[in-house]
């Protein structure tokens, strides 16, 4: 891989040990002021790896990738912050499926999954300034090497996928280099980054069990609008935006 222009995706690279999440050692870092935008954090391992919804992120050290790229989008609003979840699940997918023989989605908002099992989750956390993203903490866990996982999880890893151990570098930087690709269409491909999110979106189409205000309800996800918010189909023909905030994917 050639190396990275200043300024660009992952030419700033950090290798930690252990730490307790790369999230918040880019936080740290950030407020020091020492990384740039497209710096990348990468730990050895996570003691205290965030997931979402204020869950945490198993992984397992030295075979599984974990790490944060910084952003700072310059003029991009909060509420347009969902194309950052986009560039990174579209990032991350086309990494996976270079290892897959599986069909790999996008779990809405932003998981990744071979087939019907989770390979990757992601974790953007943002400091905002007034209305504009100040900073922008993009964290990634990659199954990539594991290959046992707490019996009430429905994930794989690009091992058990492809057969074969795989390069923890390889993969970071294929991540890195689909991730520049992405973030660079924010500035005049913001239709095709929407599109491609689009034309791998899990379920997309198919009947599947959400929860809507906690209750379990028929609903055939379609697209996702500008704000991030999944548009769903429900059973009795009526097409609605909700956001995270009201719903979600049934557990399995
Ligand atoms: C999820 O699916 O729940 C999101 C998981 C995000 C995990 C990554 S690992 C690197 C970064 N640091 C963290 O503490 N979390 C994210």
């Amino acid at each position: 891989m050639p190396p990275r222009t200043a300024g660009s995706i992952g030419a700033q690279k950090i290798v930690l040990g252990s730490v307790g999440s790369t999230n918040k050692s880019a936080a740290d870092l950030i407020r020091l002021s020492k990384v740039q935008h497209g710096a990348v954090i990468v730990a050895n391992e996570q003691t205290e790896g965030r997931g979402q919804r204020g869950r945490t992120w198993q992984s397992h050290p030295g075979l599984d990738l974990t790490f944060s790229v910084v952003l700072m989008p310059g003029n991009l609003r909060a509420e347009e912050q969902f194309v950052l979840s986009q560039v990174a699940a579209l990032a991350v997918r086309d990494t996976v499926a270079e290892y897959c023989a599986g069909e790999v989605r996008i779990k809405w908002p932003n998981d990744v999954l071979v087939d019907r099992r989770k390979v990757a989750g992601i974790l953007i956390e943002c400091e905002l300034e007034g209305e504009r993203l100040r900073s922008v903490v993009v964290g990634i866990g990659i199954n990539v090497n594991s290959s046992e996982f707490d019996e009430d999880i429905a994930a794989t890893s690009l091992r058990l996928e492809h057969g074969s151990p795989v390069d923890l570098e390889l993969v970071l930087d294929h991540v890195l280099e689909r991730f520049e690709h992405y973030y660079g269409m924010l500035r005049s491909g913001r239709e095709q980054l929407s599109e491609a999110y689009r034309q791998w979106l899990w379920a997309r189409g198919r009947w599947a069990d959400l929860l809507l205000d906690g209750q379990l309800v028929s609903g055939r996800p379609m697209d996702v609008d500008a704000h991030g918010r999944l548009l769903v189909e429900f059973e009795d023909g009526k097409v609605a935006a909700h956001g995270l905030d009201r719903l979600r994917f049934a557990p399995r």
